[in-house]
């Protein structure tokens, strides 16, 4: 099973580092994989079986792009692994399926193993499961689908940071179209807590979760795969 925890904009590079080394020592006869998303500030190099990725670059080497980094500033930690196509960042940041297909082409191109995120928001998910279906389709524009260091992360709009998890039943009717259009592994995310984790991870397709709240304490985390 995959883990994977996406600070957003907690955490600082004191506490980060704290986690990092509480978590390396919780997995570390672990057979499960798993990554850690801390904000840019944040970022340090992986040193044991927890890989560290980004939560967002631009799509360059470096250049003039106040306020974003680029492949050399994630080269100096050897980060190699990155999240592209957040909710957070389509709707909160403005990005669009063109650019966010541009980011993916040149993260692709350098070799990250891609975390790539789709999902509805809730008036589509109220417009039924083959609108749900057609608007995640569309998610998957301009993207290889293809590409092999691809993980894919199901996280309807309407369930991320509300406490309302998508029910397995969503769940495993969504993944299931999600991997007739994309065969890769899958992550389910929003409101992943320790009481819904057993039952998220015993749906079929569900390779693994994409954590935000459940994963900012190391010991609340760890009673997701413990
Ligand atoms: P929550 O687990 O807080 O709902 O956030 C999910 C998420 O957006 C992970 O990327």
């Amino acid at each position: 099973m995959i883990f994977a925890a996406n600070f957003k904009t907690n955490h600082t590079r004191t506490s980060t580092k704290e986690y990092i080394l509480k978590l390396e020592n919780l997995v570390k006869n672990s057979s499960d994989e798993f990554y850690i998303f801390p904000p840019t500030s944040a970022l340090q190099s992986s040193f044991g079986k927890v890989i560290i990725g980004t939560q967002n670059a631009y799509p360059t080497k470096n250049g003039a792009f106040t306020g974003e980094i680029g492949l050399e500033q994630l080269e100096e930690f050897s980060i190699k692994t990155i999240l592209i196509g957040h909710s957070e960042r389509r709707t909160i940041l403005g990005e669009s399926q063109e650019f966010i297909a541009q980011k993916f082409d040149f993260f692709k191109n350098n070799g990250f193993k891609i975390i790539y995120c789709i999902g509805e928001p809730l008036e589509v998910r109220e417009s039924g499961e083959s609108k749900v279906i057609e608007f995640l389709a569309e998610q998957f524009n301009g993207i290889d689908i293809n590409y092999e260091n691809l993980i894919i992360a199901y996280e309807p709009i309407w369930a991320i940071g509300t406490g309302v998890s998508a029910t397995n039943i969503q769940i495993a009717s969504t993944h299931k179209a999600v991997k007739q259009i994309c065969n890769q592994p899958l992550l389910y995310g929003g409101s992943v807590n320790s009481s819904n984790i057993k039952e998220v991870l015993s749906t079929a397709n569900v390779d693994g979760v994409l954590v935000g709240s459940a994963s900012l304490e190391v010991e609340n985390f760890h009673t997701l795969f413990n």
